[in-house]
Order: structure tokens, then sequence, then C-alpha cells
């Protein structure tokens, strides 16, 4: 089994790959830590305990609360910069997933799921000194903004070579939040220009690859055979996404990004990678958060710091998508 941390933002796709990490036997999920992003953190992290609870997760995984907002927090019109419903300026993607961070489902009110007292970052670190050893090195799984990441790389350069790095950001082709930047890397340059050259090993799933993975007609109509409760939950998240990305981005399909993440780690062989250099643009403008890559780029002295993952195998994702949320169905 491969040792994860899952660091996220929960968020309708983060909810996926909670699932996925949960009920994939490949996977063994050490802890769940939250940042903000999709949501001010006591959202995400609220979000994220009512999955746990919903997959029966109540007392024996850790949850821990990380950063509430970015290491710098940029002028409004180079960080995302939406207005709510309410018609306020907003820092959080409500018009994708809502004022709750996770709109679409009902979930009880009186949920038991315990949170660990101390931050995500100290948690991380008390993880990788239990499980890790240099041949088995815990995998931190990052489906949010970098902030909790980059503290922990700085914090603790002995930990560095215990760890390796799965990051759902960044992209190659278009952005999410500005033309040519990725909401993850953009809500946080600067953890994610640290999190980039920190020399640990990272494997990037940037939009490129995530906008393979579609929740198709097909996809709802097999999720929504399986019936119970809490597939309907599922369902309700994924309608209210589906409905969101056609109005804001005007696609019909919406793109599942953060169980892919997960998915990697079950099996890198589905995916193709290549390794090249990757950079964030940190200076405030059209491009803040842009991810660069060094596609074809010969130039001696350009040294590599990233696995970037640019195909999958989709059928098989949603097969262990669809094995997760069955498993998920019958507990
Ligand atoms: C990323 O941004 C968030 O809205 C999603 O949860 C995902 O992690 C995609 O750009
Ligand atoms: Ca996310």
């Amino acid at each position: 089994k491969i040792p994860i941390i899952l660091d996220c933002d929960p968020g309708h796709d983060d909810a996926f790959a909670l699932i996925l990490a949960i009920f994939n036997e490949k996977i063994d999920l050490l802890g769940v830590t939250t940042v903000s992003g999709n949501q001010t953190l006591e959202k995400t992290t609220l979000n994220a305990s009512r999955i746990l609870y919903a997959c029966g997760v109540t007392r024996s995984l850790p949850l821990a609360k990380g950063c509430d907002g970015p290491l710098v927090k940029y002028p409004r019109n180079f960080q995302l910069n939406t207005t709510s419903s309410k018609g306020d300026l907003n820092d959080h993607p409500t018009e994708v997933h809502g004022e709750s961070g996770m709109d679409g489902a009902e979930f009880p009110d009186d949920i038991n799921v315990s949170l660990c007292e101390k931050h995500a970052v100290f948690v991380m670190a008390e993880l990788i000194e239990r499980h890790a050893t240099r041949e088995r090195p815990v995998h931190i799984v990052c489906v949010g903004p970098l902030t909790n990441i980059s503290l922990f790389i700085k914090l603790y350069p002995k930990l560095h070579k215990f760890i390796r790095i799965v990051l759902m950001g960044g992209s190659f082709c278009q952005g999410n939040v500005q033309p040519t930047s990725e909401f993850n890397i953009n809500y946080d340059p600067i953890a994610a220009h640290i999190v980039f050259h920190s020399n640990i090993p990272i494997t990037m799933l940037p939009l490129d690859l995530t906008h393979q993975v579609l929740v198709t007609e097909e996809v709802s109509r097999k999720i929504s055979s399986l019936s119970s409760t809490f597939s309907q939950t599922m369902l309700g998240l994924l309608n209210f996404f589906q409905s969101t990305y056609r109005d804001v981005f005007g696609i019909s399909y919406p793109p599942l990004h953060d169980p892919c993440a997960v998915a990697y780690l079950v099996d890198p062989s589905k995916f193709e990678t290549t390794h090249i250099r990757v950079d964030v643009e940190i200076s405030p403008g059209l491009c803040t958060g842009q991810t660069i890559g060094y596609f074809h780029w010969k130039r001696p002295g350009c040294r590599k710091n990233v696995d970037v993952a640019m195909k999958v195998d989709v059928e098989w994702f949603w097969e262990i998508m669809l094995q997760a949320l069955k498993k998920a169905d019958q507990n």
C-alpha cells in the first residue's frame, strides 16, 4: 500500500479524491489536512469532515486544519476576483463550488468527526516521522492551494528526503482563473514557487490532464444506478458542479480534477508523464500563477524539477472511481 496524506480544500472534486483515497485498496490514507481555497478554512474543514462522516470514517483518521489564506495576498485584480450571489467581492470561487464550498447536497448537522488540535503542518510532520522511511516515503497529495506544504518545506528540511509530492494544479493550455492560470497555483503563487523549487520529487497533474476526465452522462448514469443515500448525495454534488461548469465555462461535462492525483498513485502506468522543468510566474500581472513548462527546452544547465502527467487512461480512471463509490455505498 502507498502511504499518503491528502491535503485538500473540499470542494466538489476534492470530495471524490477523499473517497478514492479512503476506499482504494492500494492507498493507505494516513491523514487528511485542509487549507483554504475553494472556500474559507472553516468551510473546507467542515466539508472534509462531512465526507469522512458520510464514508463512515469518524475517529481513526487524523483530520487537521491548516492555513486560512495564501502566504502573500496579491492585489485583487491578480488573483481570483469574482462576485458572489449576494454581489460581494469574493476571495473564493463561489460561482463554481457555491457558498458552502460544496453546494448541491444535504449533509447532517450533527456530524461527529474529531479534529486534531495541532496545525496541519505539525500533523503532517508527525505522520511522516511515524510512518516514512527512505525506502517507503510518504506521498503528500495536494489538491488545493500549496500553502500548507510550502510551510512544511520551510519548517522541516530534514524530512524532505522522506516525502514525495503529487499535486493537482497548473496548466500548460488554458487557465481557469486567468487566461493562463489555474486556480490552485494562482491562489498562492509564492507557495507554489517554494514547492516547485524544493528539490523534492514532484508529480504534477495539470488541467491539460484533468480536462480529459469528464463527468459524462454515462458516468452520471452509472453513479445514479448505485441508488443508495450516499451515491445520491455524491450525484447531487456532481449535478451542481455540472451546472456551474456549464454557466461559468460553457463546458457541458465538468472535469473531475482532484481524484486524478490519487489515481496516479494507484497505478502510475496508466498515466503518460514527461520529466521537465516547471517555473511559476509570481509577479503580479496578467499571468500571475501561470505554470511555465520547458517541454522542448534543450539548453544545458536547465534543472528539471517535475514529472508532468499529460495523459491518462480515462476508462480505467472511471472504473476505479466507481469501484470506490460502490465500496463507500456498502459501508
Ligand atoms: C482545482 O481548483 C479547485 O476549484 C478544484 O477543487 C481543483 O483542485 C482545479 O483548478
Ligand atoms: Ca481542490
